[in-house]
């Protein structure tokens, strides 16, 4: 007799596992379908996120920003070290520690909630009173029956026409968070946010750094005063070569090395390096996902249809994730997972979407939430800006970490807080403010009103809402 499940959910990254928990928390029989194997061909939950994304990329540059600092800063301090070294063996495997801690936790998740893992490849096989999912794994493959499903394929590295990536030279996130040794020279194409995380990584360890990127301007998605700073901080003051408005021609491979042939508006150029990252971008995984054998529509992008609520084109099917619309952000999938979950118990969950929060995690780090100044003047919004800087916040300057600012974008007629701009240390934890006023829809003056500890650097959030009234009080 086949198995069957209240819901199927295909993969097993940020917005599936979730999707699935929060389904076996309110009671349906639950089963999750994953493929992914480690390079010891162990299956493992967790998806990019968990293994080749978020959490092994934020271990590494803890590492490394722990190494730049010994290295270089803490002199500052009066702490003086000689030799200060790197054993790149070591910290790849405290980064493998903590992944497989954390995919061990989910099976763990999973066992506590009696979620079903069915390990293999999943697609649909058919549709009639339920849908059929097949699993296919070592050669032989078994069909289940779901009443829902809940599609979270996730993405995959988009790679260049004509480059072969071999995760050994030419490298996408998974080669790039795994070299064993720091490379001398090492090039990055696309200057987005895993091209400048990981070019920081390598940078710090001793890596000279060149990134190539398509686009005339930097940071394009961010605003345009933070884009700016980070200009100044990444390239004049930490050394990491960028060069804009770029075309790649042929890229070679030699004995010595990778040589990328490309052209700027000054003209061809070559770089020589020992690796190269292909960073530019990631495609929804929906290949052999058995799309066609039910009618499940797929955009031109490749990207599963969906409404706000995430339903796809099909009844009791939906799709979660870096799979569907919207930024391909780990939290923003998770919130999509529950809310399906909850709208499959006849529950009212939303997501909304322009309150997802962005972080890159540089150093500084840059973090925003809500519409930059560009978006407000192309939407003839009439705003004003309220900006305050670390270089006079007492915490800041303790910790050394005194580059960038936050800035606060109001609407001009009502105080609403309409954006939050952040670059500087700990952007990621501060932008949780920000977040939470934009949800509640809080105004400027609200949060110039709530007290803030001191000294924090959360202080200089207070200090832009004042700005923004013309009544900051530290400048
Ligand atoms: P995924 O995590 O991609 O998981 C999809 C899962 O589905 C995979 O396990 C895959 O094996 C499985 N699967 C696919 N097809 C099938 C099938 N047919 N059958 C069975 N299983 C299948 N986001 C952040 O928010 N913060 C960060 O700091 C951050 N850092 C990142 C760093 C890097 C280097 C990268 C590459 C990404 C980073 N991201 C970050 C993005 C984040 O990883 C993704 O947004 C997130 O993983 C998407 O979750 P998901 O569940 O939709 O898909
Ligand atoms: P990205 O979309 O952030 O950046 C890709 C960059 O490559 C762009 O600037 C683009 O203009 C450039 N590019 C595209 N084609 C090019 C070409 N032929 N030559 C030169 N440059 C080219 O994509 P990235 O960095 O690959 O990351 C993928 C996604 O993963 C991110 O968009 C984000 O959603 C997620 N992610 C999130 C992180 C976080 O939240 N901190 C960290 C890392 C990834």
């Amino acid at each position: 007799m086949r198995k069957s499940f209240e819901v199927v959910v295909i993969g097993a990254g940020p917005a599936g596992y979730i999707a699935a928990i929060r389904c076996a928390q309110l009671g349906f029989s639950t089963a999750v379908v994953e493929e992914w194997k480690n390079d010891r061909g162990e299956g493992k939950l967790g998806g990019t996120c968990l293994n080749v994304g978020c959490i092994p990329s934020k271990a590494l540059l803890e590492s490394s920003e722990n190494y730049e600092r010994l290295a270089h800063k803490f002199g500052n301090h009066g702490i003086s070290v000689t030799g200060a070294k790197i054993d790149v063996a070591k910290m790849q495997a405290r980064k493998d520690k903590i992944v497989s801690e954390l995919t061990g936790g989910i099976e763990f998740l999973f066992r506590k909630n009696k979620i079903t893992w069915l390990k293999g490849h999943g697609k649909f096989a058919g549709s009639g009173e339920k849908y059929l999912v097949e699993v296919a794994a070592g050669g032989s493959a078994e069909i289940v029956e779901a009443n829902h499903v809940v599609i979270a394929t996730g993405s995959t590295a988009r790679h260049l026409p004509g480059l072969a990536v071999d995760n050994d030279t030419v490298c996408d996130n998974i080669g790039a968070l795994a070299f064993n040794a720091v490379p001398d020279k090492l090039g990055v194409i696309g200057a987005g946010v895993i091209g400048l995380e990981l070019g920081s990584v390598w940078r710090r360890l001793g890596a000279k750094v060149t990134v190539l990127e398509a686009l005339p301007e930097f940071l394009a998605a961010a605003d345009e005063a933070v884009a700016k700073e980070a200009w100044k901080v990444f390239v004049k003051e930490q050394g990491l070569q960028i060069d804009l408005g770029v075309k790649i021609g042929k890229v070679s491979r030699g004995k010595r090395g990778i040589t990328v042939e490309y052209e700027t508006s000054e003209g061809k150029r070559t770089l020589d390096c020992d690796k190269l990252v292909v960073s530019v971008g990631r495609v929804p995984n929906t290949r052999d996902l058995g799309a066609d054998t039910v009618g499940l529509k797929i955009d031109e992008r490749g990207c599963i249809e969906v409404d706000e609520y995430c339903r796809t084109s099909l009844p009791n099917v939906y799709a979660v994730g870096d799979v569907v619309r919207g930024p391909m952000l780990a939290h923003k999938g998770m919130d999509e997972g529950v809310m399906v979950a909850e709208r499959i118990a006849g529950q009212s969950g939303c997501v909304n979407l322009d309150t997802v929060p962005w972080v890159i995690y540089t150093a500084p780090e840059i973090a925003w939430v809500g519409k930059s100044e560009r978006q407000l003047k192309a939407a003839g919004v009439a705003y004003r800006a309220g900006q305050a800087p670390f270089s006079r916040n007492g915490r800041a300057m303790g910790q050394d970490e005194t580059a960038g600012f936050v800035k606060i974008l109001a609407e001009a007629k009502t105080d609403r807080v309409l954006g939050v701009h952040i670059i500087g240390s700990h952007a990621s934890e501060m932008i949780a403010e920000a977040v939470m006023a934009l949800e509640f829809s809080a105004s400027a003056e609200d949060i110039a009103r709530i007290c803030h500890a001191h000294p924090s650097l959360s202080e200089v959030m207070h200090e832009a809402a004042l700005a923004l009234d013309k009544r900051a009080l530290h400048s």
